[in-house]
């Protein structure tokens, strides 16, 4: 499928500006904004309309302080964020149907779009990672054991890039990376060589 450039001018300008970024400022958030993130969150579709998600909101606090102080090196960049959103679920929340077919982290993920999504909307940097100790996250949180911690989502307002690593930096002010459309869509059956 090739990419037209017409098309390009009317893809969404919401999806079509978010970014991983991760120039953030310590600036917190207010009130209104984190409840607008949770509520957009919270309004995605989910299989059966089970909303399998579960969002625990840290923000300025000696917990948030310990949750940084567990980052890995390389997520260094979020030690700014003035928040912090875990995502929670559990297999059962949600629907488990044939063929492995297990719909709660799916779900999820679409919540968590829409949270990106209105971050970006509101001006705000959203960085979801998967770069984090889960066993110390789930401790300050006190999440139970049979709740997963799928991803955490650094959030803040924008910041510096000039305080990124130079490798950061880079991508920060550079194009988006994606993969030739034609790699990841096919028509009619699905496409054996694109994997
Ligand atoms: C589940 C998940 C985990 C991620 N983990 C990290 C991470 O630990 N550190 C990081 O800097 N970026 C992380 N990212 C961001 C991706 O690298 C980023 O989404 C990807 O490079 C595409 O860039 P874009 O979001 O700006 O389009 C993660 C993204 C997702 C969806």
């Amino acid at each position: 499928m090739e990419e037209n450039p017409a098309q390009k001018e009317t893809l969404n300008e919401i999806i079509r500006s978010r970014r991983s970024k991760r120039a953030i400022s310590e600036e917190e958030l207010t009130e209104t904004e984190m409840e607008l993130l949770a509520r957009a969150a919270h309004l995605a579709p989910s299989c059966f309309n089970n909303q399998p998600w579960r969002f625990v909101f840290v923000d300025k606090s000696a917990k948030l302080d310990r949750i940084k102080e567990s980052l890995p090196e390389g997520n260094y960049w979020a030690k700014k964020a003035s928040l912090i959103i875990a995502i929670v679920s559990r297999q059962n929340l949600d629907c488990e149907l044939s063929r492995g077919r297990i719909y709660y982290k799916f779900d999820c993920g679409l919540a968590v779009e829409n949270l990106l999504l209105q971050a970006t909307n509101m001006g705000l940097v959203s960085h979801p990672i998967a770069g984090f100790d889960p066993e110390a996250t789930r401790e300050v949180l006190k999440i139970p054991a049979e709740f997963e911690l799928i991803t955490l989502v650094i959030i803040g307002k924008p910041g510096n890039p000039e305080e990124l690593s130079d490798k950061h930096r880079k991508v920060e002010l550079g194009e988006r990376e994606r993969e030739p459309l034609e790699k990841v869509v096919s028509k009619n059956e699905f496409d054996r060589s694109n994997t």
